[in-house]
């Protein structure tokens, strides 16, 4: 039997590095910084979604002949995911891509002392119909707290692991590890990894308080 790994793609694409280079400066605006979480959102969904998505296959009348068409396939549940704050600020992008979804908010804050995530609001359906596919949006995967309540929300609930798509922007090893060791298989999409996460929280060199950044406070 193979033993299943934490999968984390950092994909190469010139657009995601060139938002991730406006969100990192700290001279850029809230304005700006809002607009490039939003394509961040948009172009790593469009990555995550790739063999994930049901597609189905029929057939379509074109002006000349008929042939082959290959659509998503409706019936099949999608949901999104934001951890608020800051994941609604990825949340334009990844709607765009996935109108059809529904988007199920959860509320979830750091106690500053004891950097643990308590949660606030919880509009998580009771039960997800099954063969769900869930994308969780979370820009940072810091200390691991809010992602892994997430994620155990949502099992609890009947998701599969396996059809879940976490798409954050900066990804740091404490997070990764933890999810690692609970979820073995999960598949993440990510802008980059960064090494350090400092005393108080924060992901070194990061992009800062993603939350506050995206909403000018
Ligand atoms: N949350 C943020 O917004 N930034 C960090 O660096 C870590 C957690």
């Amino acid at each position: 039997m193979t033993q299943q790994q934490l999968r984390i793609y950092v994909p190469p694409h010139p657009l995601i590095q060139h938002w991730l280079g406006v969100a990192r400066d700290v001279a850029t605006p809230s304005v700006l910084f809002r607009s490039a979480i939003t394509e961040l959102g948009r172009w790593l969904t469009y990555e995550a979604v790739r063999e994930w998505l049901p597609t189905q296959e029929t057939t379509v009348q074109t002006p000349l002949a008929t042939c082959p068409a290959t659509f998503i396939d409706p019936h099949m549940p999608v949901a999104v995911v934001p951890i608020l704050r800051a994941g609604l600020g990825l949340l334009e992008g990844a709607q765009g891509l996935l109108p059809l979804a529904s988007v199920y908010h959860l509320g979830l804050a750091r106690n500053e002392e004891t950097l643990e995530a308590v949660c606030y609001l919880n509009k998580l359906p009771e039960k997800f119909a099954p063969e769900t596919r869930v994308l969780i949006t979370e820009p940072m995967l810091a200390t691991g707290g809010s992602i892994m309540v997430a994620m155990e929300e949502l099992t609890q609930r009947g998701v599969d692991p396996a059809l879940i798509r976490i798409v954050s922007v900066v990804a740091c090893p404490p997070a990764l590890q933890k999810l690692a060791a609970a979820y073995p298989g999960l598949i993440i999409y990510t802008a980059t990894i960064d090494e350090i996460l400092n005393d108080q929280g924060y992901i070194v060199p990061g992009l800062g308080d993603a939350g506050d950044r995206i909403f000018g406070t």
